[in-house]
């Protein structure tokens, strides 16, 4: 196992109706002037937003809002609160939604304490200080209620980027599961397509003696494999949607991340497909993970078998455990097809002559991808052929 700083501070608040209760968390940890942000409307929909408003007045602490935020976050809606936050002093952000709302908060509490262009962290500056964060999460997916990241697509070039830093980290987390049982099946299925991903990134590492992370990877793998279709199946059943919520978020505050080298090459190939193509992030991700698992398989067939025994319950063939690799890598195929995901790019509407764009776009140049196999343009052209 590898030397490893861990440090997630954040708070959370789980269950039915907690909701009601974000007021005091935002006095708890500080807030006196909020910016909520929130997405295209199914949180005006739902009721949830004039729930957490009222919760906000009854602690008399001042907010405005700014909603809008689109799948895919664009740049554009960040700086119009950034400047808000200028204007108006703002001292804490509340986002109430899913993985967009919540990094188009941290973009906005990373801006509101700089004088640059807040992109100029996408691009690789050092994270040293944000606004407070805070979410009240409707989606289990992207796992940004605990993470460090944000994920933004800037309009100019359709760039989507990511930045990292503990100062993102959210103080304060509410997670009520009721408040998922409103999704479209296509939205539980690419989330816990995302929740997976988040997972088998760490889960495939060139680090050797990582039982327990491994062993945590495996049970939330098979926690989302056995819970996803239950929720399809009946979208109200609170137990499922409970255990996705917990899963999503211990998917990816890097708990079974701790101690090994992470990869991160399927992400950063399915960031380039949702720049393109404006594709949901889970959709790109069931198409980029196989493609990408049988390129680089070769490199440790046994944790492919692994895999292939632990999680899809396949039987080990000790003769050519390649055969049991491979049967792994069709397992996870087969149910993604079974939740409704997509597994090529025809199904994306991506398109075999874009693929010289999405790596030139990508910008590798002579520099390497990912850490399991360190991939060069060339292996992400190849790869992103086999998607095909
Ligand atoms: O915008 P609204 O009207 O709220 O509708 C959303 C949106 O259309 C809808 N939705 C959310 N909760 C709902 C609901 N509809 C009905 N009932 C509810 N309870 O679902 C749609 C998708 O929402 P979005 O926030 O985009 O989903 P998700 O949480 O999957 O976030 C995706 C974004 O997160 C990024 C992705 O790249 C993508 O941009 N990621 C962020 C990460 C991070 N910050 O750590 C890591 C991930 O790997 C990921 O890259
Ligand atoms: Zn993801």
């Amino acid at each position: 196992m590898n030397n490893f700083n861990f440090f997630s501070p954040t708070f959370f608040v789980f269950g039915k109706g907690r909701e009601n209760e974000a007021g005091k968390y935002v006095k708890r940890f500080g807030g006196t002037k909020v910016l909520i942000h929130f997405g295209s409307g199914s949180v005006i929909k739902s009721g949830l937003l004039a729930r957490v408003k009222a919760s906000l007045k009854a602690e008399n602490i001042y907010f405005t809002e700014l909603g809008g935020v689109q799948p895919n976050p664009r740049s554009g809606l960040v700086y119009k609160g950034i400047e808000i936050c200028k204007k108006e002093n703002i001292d804490f952000v509340l986002a109430v939604g899913g993985g967009s709302a919540i990094d188009s908060a941290k973009a906005i509490a990373l801006g509101a304490l700089y004088e640059g262009d807040f992109w100029d962290f996408y691009e690789g500056k050092q994270i040293e200080k944000a606004l407070p964060v805070a979410t009240i999460l409707t989606i289990s997916a992207a796992g940004s209620e605990g993470s460090m990241g944000t994920v933004i697509t800037h309009e100019n070039g359709m760039l989507k980027r990511a930045a990292n830093g503990e100062p993102l980290r959210p103080v304060f987390s509410i997670l009520n599961p009721e408040l998922t049982c409103t999704l479209p099946n296509y939205q539980t299925a690419c989330g816990a397509t995302d929740m997976m991903a988040h997972v088998m990134e760490r889960y495939f590492t060139n680090t050797k003696n990582v039982e327990i992370t491994d062993r945590l990877c495996e049970g939330i793998l098979l926690t989302i494999i056995n819970e996803t279709p239950k929720a399809l199946s009946k979208p109200n059943d609170y137990e499922a949607r409970a255990n996705l919520m917990w899963a999503g978020m211990v998917a990816h505050n890097d708990t079974c991340g701790v101690g090994r080298e992470d990869d991160w090459s399927s992400h950063n190939m399915e960031h380039e497909l949702s720049g393109l193509y404006d594709v949901t992030h889970g959709a790109g991700l069931a198409v980029m993970f196989p493609a990408w698992m049988k390129y680089v398989m070769h490199q440790n067939v046994m944790l492919f078998a692994q895999f292939a025994v632990r999680v899809w319950g396949c039987e080990m063939d000790f003769e050519n455990p390649e055969n049991t690799a491979r049967q792994g890598i069709e397992c996870y195929e087969k149910f993604m097809n079974s939740i409704g995901m997509p597994i090529r790019f025809s199904e994306l509407g991506a398109k075999s002559e874009d693929i010289p764009t999405l790596v030139k776009t990508m910008g590798l140049g002579k520099n390497t991808l990912g850490s399991f196999v360190k991939l060069t343009e060339e292996d992400v052209a190849k790869i992103y052929e086999l998607a095909v």
